[in-house]
């Protein structure tokens, strides 16, 4: 949560910040701010609400001159969105000025402590007590790289930390724990940001700090430390992404422009890891030795990424053979899991940064589980903390309503399943053959979902539906589990309150709330369960709910008999069919919020890495 942003170097900064900025409002969007160094004093803009306020308020940045700025946009946690809660935070006497994503969580203490030594404070946030420590610090100090490694030595919590201090016109200082940061290097000017987008229009050599992290910097030179404040080395990598991957590109949303990259997303996932039709995994080291050992695997997870997790249960169990248990990460770090040397922990999640699944890969590891993680995020923290990492090569999703990513997540569990039962001898040479031929067009098949025609149907349904008060996702095996997702996307974008269930267990209760008007998106894509699916549809119609259905080409005669309307889907192996059955599920949830007038990409109360618990 919260973005930051910093730029040292010999071009106006205020621009380049709102800039940066915008490419993370993603993270967060209640208020934003930024200070620059204006005429030999620390200027500070902030507005509540969206970026286009404090853009506003500052004439585009030019009304603010100068080439040194820090800037943030935030998702509020302690105290309101408010202009007085927003960032920058200054220490008392206006020396110090903070950007801060992360919770510091003994800030009580700190502030009681330095209101004892008779500093006061406005806002109510945790930053405006670091700017303040850090302040009384360098009063004691004098020297600014010092005051910062003193008083980041008392915080607790979590991190990254933009800090300029007034004495010191041409210095910025950064420092990470638990929350992103990158460096970026320029020629004859310097960035930090929480996110590559955000300086990529300026530089694609980077950094990934690390956690203990400090960089002290001007615009022609860097200086980096480690926790015990010892100079370091650290690498330089290159991004190699457009930064159009970043930017609309003609599309009125980021999330329809990611449903349409899907093809290529899952292409670029799954291509360079099947060869010959064999899959392969180079990234990883799980040896034919250690999967015979395993007696059970854990999917940790949160959300959408979590949802994959609830497929591939199905998906592992039935090809590897081995107990597989999908678990919430918020609930599995406080669950005293059993688990050891036999179980592998796939940890699943598209920042990287996720603090409850941070935290469940950490439980995992201290209790002897291997841990294997799914990223989309290169070099995020989960990626650096798991034993082994596969990364989604979906790009960047800015949406907060995940869709490239999660179909991306479950390619990976496609290629997981097949290597460990191909290690574990529990597919027959005939059924791998049949999923690896299956998974190299399921780009294609993916975009077939994606035509023209086939938006135009679901823009029709949604029209039909957009004002439904309640919604219901209903199927059964893999088709439940994509219900979840289904109406995860339908309530977290288009505000109708939504709610998934097997099919099934439908007449053990929920079934009381159906009425005349309610909405039930019935999947039904398994063939050995699409009639039992259809007399679930039944049960929900003659109680006055209207059903709009999805299902494969081959049941297209069939549904008709029983739902009126209907969207059908290619057929492909039954068990990687819902990376099909989830396309009109997300363009039905987007075309339904576009109707409402949601704000698609940017959902109330959401961001798109949920860095706290
Ligand atoms: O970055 P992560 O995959 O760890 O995020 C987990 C969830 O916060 C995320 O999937 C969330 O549910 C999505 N925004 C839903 O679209």
């Amino acid at each position: 949560m919260c973005g930051i942003v910093g730029y040292l170097g010999n071009r106006q900064a205020a621009p380049i910040l709102l800039d940066g900025l915008a490419k993370l409002e993603y993270r967060g969007y209640d208020s934003a701010g930024i200070c620059v160094f204006s005429d030999g004093k620390l200027k500070v803009a902030k507005a509540k609400g969206r970026l286009a306020n404090l853009s506003g308020l500052i004439d585009g940045g030019r009304a603010i001159s100068g080439t040194v700025g820090i800037g943030h946009t935030r998702w509020a946690t302690h105290g309101a969105p408010s202009d007085v809660n927003s960032h920058p935070h200054m220490a008392e006497s206006g020396k110090i000025a903070v950007v801060h994503n992360g919770i510091i969580e003994n800030y009580l203490k700190l502030k009681e402590e330095l209101v004892r030594k008779g500093k006061t404070f406005c806002s109510e946030t945790d930053t405006e007590v670091v700017a303040n420590l850090i302040e009384y610090y360098y009063d004691r100090e004098k020297d600014f790289a010092e005051a910062v490694r003193d008083a980041v030595g008392q915080l607790e919590g979590s991190y990254a930390l933009g800090i300029l201090c007034q004495d010191y016109p041409d210095t910025m200082i950064a420092v990470k724990k638990e929350s992103p940061l990158i460096f970026g290097f320029g020629e004859g000017e310097n960035f930090i940001a929480s996110d590559v987008p955000a300086i990529l229009r300026y530089t694609r050599r980077v950094v990934y700090l690390d956690d203990g992290d400090m960089v002290v910097f001007t615009k022609d030179e860097a200086k980096f430390y480690d926790a015990f404040f010892d100079p370091v080395e650290k690498k330089i990598e290159t991004v190699d992404w457009d930064i159009s991957a970043a930017e609309k590109g003609g599309y009125p949303h980021f999330m329809i422009k990611e449903i349409h990259e899907e093809p290529k997303a899952i292409r670029g996932t799954l291509s360079p890891r099947i060869r010959d039709g064999r899959v392969v995994l180079d990234d990883i080291e799980l040896s034919k030795e250690y999967l015979e050992k395993i007696r059970r695997i854990y999917i940790v997870a949160c959300g959408s990424s979590y949802y994959v997790g609830c497929l591939g249960k199905y998906i592992l169990e039935k090809t590897c053979r081995i107990p597989v248990e999908p678990i919430l990460a918020s609930e599995f770090r406080y669950s005293e899991p059993v688990l050891g040397e036999d179980t592998l922990c796939i940890i699943i999640s598209q920042s990287g940064e996720t603090a409850d699944t941070k935290a469940a890969l950490e439980e995992a590891k201290k209790r002897g589980a291997r841990t294997l993680a799914i990223v989309n995020v290169v070099g995020s923290a989960i990626a650096k903390a798991a034993d082994d990492v596969i990364y989604t090569w979906a790009g960047p999703e800015i949406a907060v309503a995940t869709t490239k990513a999660f179909t991306t997540q479950l390619c990976v569990i496609y290629l997981i399943a097949l290597y460990i039962a191909d290690n574990l001898n529990t597919i027959s040479p005939k059924e791998y053959a049949a999923i690896v031929d299956e998974l190299m067009v399921l780009d294609q098949k993916v975009a077939l979902c994606l035509t023209a025609e086939k938006i135009e149907k679901i823009r029709y349904y949604a029209e039909q539906y957009f004002s439904v008060r309640d919604a219901f996702f209903i199927g059964r095996n893999v088709d439940s589990a994509i219900c979840l997702e289904g109406s995860l996307k339908l309530k977290e974008i288009a505000y109708i309150h939504s709610e998934a269930y097997a099919a099934g267990e439908l007449k053990h209760g929920p079934i009381s709330l159906i009425e005349e008007g309610t909405l039930v998106v019935a999947v039904a894509t398994v063939d050995q369960l699409f009639d039992k699916t259809m007399s679930n549809v039944k049960e929900v119609r003659a109680r006055g709910a209207d059903v709009f259905g999805v299902t494969t080409e081959k049941h297209a005669e069939e549904i008709k008999k029983t739902v009126p309307s209907v969207i059908l889907v290619p057929e492909t192996h039954p068990l990687l069919q819902p990376s099909l059955t989830i396309i009109p599920l997300q363009t039905f949830a987007y075309y339904v919020a576009l109707l409402r007038g949601c704000d698609i990409d940017k959902p109330k109360n959401l961001a798109k890495s949920v860095t706290v618990e």
